[in-house]
């Protein structure tokens, strides 16, 4: 399952992905917001941080303006990674490396097209499992910075 979450920055963006999900038959379920009205992100950060930290299976799509503001709020919940990603490759490599279980993309700052493969790559791939990644995430988990 895909937790996608927006603010007002990011919800154009998110109906596109939503979309694009739609065609690739993966589920998906929105936590919101559901328009261009001005909301805070924090609030979006944590409804999809905490559905992710729920379903350990579960992967977590949010999208602001920037995507600064939802990686700051999501990150503050123990067990979130979240990463924001303007590029292919540091989307599929986020997931191998750092086990990223929250893809984050700013709406004003990238385009459909990338954004749909961005996606695609971020939900396709898997953490690789290597030792030196597990003990890296491990060193973040027993960190109180
Ligand atoms: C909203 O205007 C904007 O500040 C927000 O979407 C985001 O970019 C914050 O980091």
């Amino acid at each position: 399952m895909i937790y996608l979450g927006s603010d007002h920055g990011g919800f154009e963006l998110k109906t596109k992905v939503k979309k694009h999900l739609d065609s690739l038959t993966v589920e998906y379920i929105d936590l919101g917001c559901d328009s261009n009205d001005s909301v805070d992100y924090p609030v979006y950060a944590k409804k999809v941080a905490d559905k992710v930290i729920k379903d350990k299976t579960s992967l977590g799509v949010l999208i602001c303006g920037t995507g600064i503001g939802m990686s700051i709020a999501a990150n503050k919940v123990k067990g979130i990674r979240a990463a924001l990603c303007s590029d292919c490759y540091t989307a599929k490599v986020t997931r191998e490396h750092n086990n990223s279980n929250v893809l984050v993309m700013g709406g004003r700052v990238i385009g459909e097209e990338l954004a749909k493969e961005i996606v695609e790559g971020f939900i396709k791939t898997d953490f690789s499992g290597d030792e030196r990644h597990v003990r890296r995430l491990n060193m973040l988990e027993e960190s109180d910075c």
